[in-house]
């Protein structure tokens, strides 16, 4: 059989279930891509340094792109002994173009190579999660600024509290989200740092150029600057599956909040058949699967990030066979977070609302906040006027009518205060039309809400 890449010092047989054990290319061969990206430049730099010919190194880029072109047409065969994606494709560029290939990992390490891969990997993916985000983020506005004019129960404690917008409330979890496309935005130069030229711990010693190879693979803000720390890092495994939980638990909330929109009960929206499944039994169900494996899928993502955190908290600095199993995480983490707001996409551009149905949940007593502040601009003290807008509940309670109800006498024994105007105050309308303040539910609030996150979108 073959010979393990590290085999030298080795006459005693791989247990089979240790290979197994062992072994990561069932999972890092998906980052083939980068591995031979980052041998490439790897492989100038040598030149650069006159450790390999020209000649060799036309070789090693001839022979990685044929790897490269086996790993994409899904021809590559694992042999038996590769143990990894930069094992396999060493031991297949060997193979392929003979001793030149030998010369490739010199001075390299699996250690700086795999940080590399990942770091490059994970970039990528950033990348197109954020512009799926905004595109959530993008169709959200729209919708909000069509949607203007609905009007909604806003909810504390899930009990009906005051009257807002339907936008101020889809505006409140873009708001959220903006910030985690920030936070994206704002980790990516901490991946984009390049440990390539690290070797095993200590350094390279052929005076690879890592400026140049940080360039040449789009690390934008420079190299790792130590080199026992670059092959024992994995802040950025972790960022990006802590920024991808906010996101996820982000659009859990969201899907919580639709969850309870769309039954029946309340109504307020319904998903389209798209994002929705049927029952086995019940041929008039319609359930929001869509939303509730948005919800659960956020506690998977959750679990990784407690994984991720324990893995590494342990191990001695630099690099310990612990930190393999950071991959699986990271990758399962990305594929979720990206289908998510995948799906979010899609539900909030195809869910319909029902503007009437919401307007149903807004009850008088919603508006007993505007009947205490009625007085307030009466000259009454805001805790004093508090009191009497309860009392005028338990009135209307006693009486067995809504606050809007109450004649003017019965709210006149409360407060001599009262004048016929207090009818003013017995509409939804009015009352999200006063909260006119940047933030608030007013239309024009609203509205700039909606351009400023806008401008947002259109900055970068
Ligand atoms: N497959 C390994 C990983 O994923 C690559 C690095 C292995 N390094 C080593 N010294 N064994 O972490």
């Amino acid at each position: 059989t073959a010979k393990k890449l590290w085999g030298g010092r080795f006459t005693g047989e791989t247990d089979p279930l240790m290979h197994k054990y062992n072994q990561s290319l069932s999972y890092d061969q998906r980052m083939w891509r980068e591995d031979i990206d980052g041998s490439v430049v790897y492989a100038k730099a040598l030149h650069a340094q006159g450790i390999i010919t020209q000649q060799e190194l036309d070789s090693i880029k001839e022979g990685l792109e044929e790897v490269g072109k086996e790993w994409d047409e899904g021809t590559f065969q694992v042999a038996p002994n590769d143990e990894d994606i930069h094992t396999a494709n060493e031991r297949r560029l060997v193979e392929l173009i003979g001793d030149a290939g030998k010369k490739l990992h010199t001075g390299r390490s699996r250690n700086d190579q795999v940080a590399t891969d990942g770091r490059l990997w994970t970039m990528r993916r950033l990348q197109v999660l954020r512009q799926d985000l905004r595109t959530f983020l993008r169709i959200a506005c729209e919708r909000s600024e069509q949607e203007v004019d609905a009007l909604m129960p806003g909810f504390t404690h899930l009990q009906p509290a005051q009257t807002v917008r339907w936008s101020h409330w889809l505006l409140s979890h873009c708001a959220a989200l903006q910030r985690d496309d920030e936070r994206l935005r704002d980790m990516t130069p901490r991946v984009a740092r390049l440990p390539l030229g690290s070797g095993a711990l200590a350094g390279n010693p052929f005076g690879v150029d890592r400026q140049v190879m940080a360039e040449d693979l789009g690390f934008f803000d420079g190299v790792c600057p130590n080199s026992m720390d670059a092959v024992s890092d994995r802040d950025w495994v972790i960022e990006a599956i802590f920024c991808s939980s906010m996101i996820m638990t982000h659009l859990s909330r969201w899907a919580e909040d639709l969850i309870v929109y769309s039954t029946a009960q309340f109504g307020y929206v319904s998903m389209a058949d798209a994002y929705s499944t049927g029952s086995s039994l019940m041929p008039q169900k319609k359930n929001p699967d869509a939303l509730e494996l948005l919800r659960g899928k956020a506690g998977r993502t959750l679990g990784s990030l407690a994984g991720i955190l324990t893995v590494v908290k342990g191990t001695p600095t630099t690099y310990n066979k612990d930190l393999q199993e950071d991959k699986e995480m990271l990758f399962d983490v990305m594929d979720t977070v990206s289908d998510s707001v995948r799906i979010a996409i899609g539900v909030v551009s195809t869910m319909t609302i029902h503007p009437e149905k919401m307007v149903l949940g807004l009850s008088a007593d919603m508006l007993a906040t505007d009947l205490a502040e009625y007085l307030v601009r009466k000259g009454m003290p805001f805790r004093d006027t508090h009191h009497v807008a309860g009392e005028a509940v338990a009135l209307a309670e006693k009486k067995g009518c809504g606050i809007s109800d109450l004649t003017l006498e019965d709210l006149r024994s409360l407060s001599e205060l009262f004048e016929e105007d207090v009818a003013e105050v017995w509409s939804f309308d009015r009352s999200a039309e006063l909260r006119c303040t940047e933030g608030g539910t007013a239309k024009s609030s609203v509205l700039e809400q909606v351009a400023k996150l806008k401008a947002y979108l259109d900055e970068e």
